[in-house]
């Protein structure tokens, strides 16, 4: 068999140890005759599987209990609006810096919801820098900073962490998360789209801070809350899900 040398951006190549475990495990998965991909999303074994995910993700991260963890479905796209959605609370702007596409998509989903304030950009010059952050126009009363730690199309990365004070920094880490070590203590809110460092597309990791949550805005679809997704994921709910009762899964009981 002759393996591809795929250096892309994400997905790209896995070490073959992972494909082989994978394989071995296509057709029974530890003794219960069926696949992953059969069972069902509510079982024992797959909140099994939820909570090593989260398990390990925490302590390869790095994450306190001060952070909750949720895996959610949109890809790191959907956290565009997302994000506001959830961490506008009471405030009336969030404040972003522009270095690249990423940037750019993040600003104009978040612009439906609030005022953006655009406090730094380095797009005159052809997103070539990372502006200092002595001239960024940050406010204190912005409702969070977002900003993009490494842009994967333009290929321009950040070398620091922004100080944003008593506002909650918040990263798109897409493409950075689990590349290096982290302090997640200086963030509100990591997100990362999991297939460039992570896993499958389609799937986002969202880490933020347990103080954060609750302030989602009335319009806040259900399935894009923060709060209510905590309360429903299946490591927090088997214990109080009735079977055949998906009314019960689905309360916040
Ligand atoms: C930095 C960054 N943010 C967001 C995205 C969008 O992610 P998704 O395709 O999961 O929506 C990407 C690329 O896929 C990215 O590189």
């Amino acid at each position: 068999m002759s393996r591809a040398y795929n250096f892309c951006a994400g997905p790209a190549t896995l070490p073959e140890p992972v494909l082989r475990q994978a394989r071995e495990e296509m057709l029974d998965w530890r003794g219960t005759g069926m696949s992953v991909m059969e069972m069902s999303h509510r079982s024992d074994e797959f909140v099994e599987i939820a909570e090593t995910a989260e398990k390990d993700l925490r302590e390869l991260a790095g994450v306190s209990d001060d952070y909750a963890v949720l895996f959610m479905q949109g890809g790191a796209s959907s956290q565009f609006s997302t994000i506001p959605l959830n961490l506008l609370g009471d405030k009336t702007s969030a404040d972003y810096v522009n270095t690249g596409i990423w940037s750019k998509k993040a600003i104009a989903e978040a612009s439906r919801y609030g005022q953006v304030n655009v406090v730094a950009s380095s797009e005159s010059s052809g997103f070539a820098s990372i502006p200092d952050q002595d001239s960024w126009a940050t406010s204190a009363d912005a409702a969070y900073l977002h900003y993009t730690p490494n842009e994967t199309i333009g290929g321009l990365e950040f070398d620091f962490v922004p100080e944003s004070g008593s506002v909650p920094l918040v990263a798109d880490m897409s493409s950075t998360m689990l590349s290096r070590p982290l302090d997640v203590s200086k963030f509100g809110l990591i997100y990362a789209g999991a297939q460039k460092n992570i896993g499958p597309s389609g799937l986002v990791v969202v880490i933020i801070r347990k103080d954060l949550l609750g302030k989602a805005l009335k319009i806040t679809p259900t399935m894009m809350n923060y709060q209510s997704l905590r309360i429903m994921t299946p490591c927090t709910t088997r214990r109080r899900h009735t079977p055949g009762t998906s009314q019960a899964w689905y309360s916040n009981g």
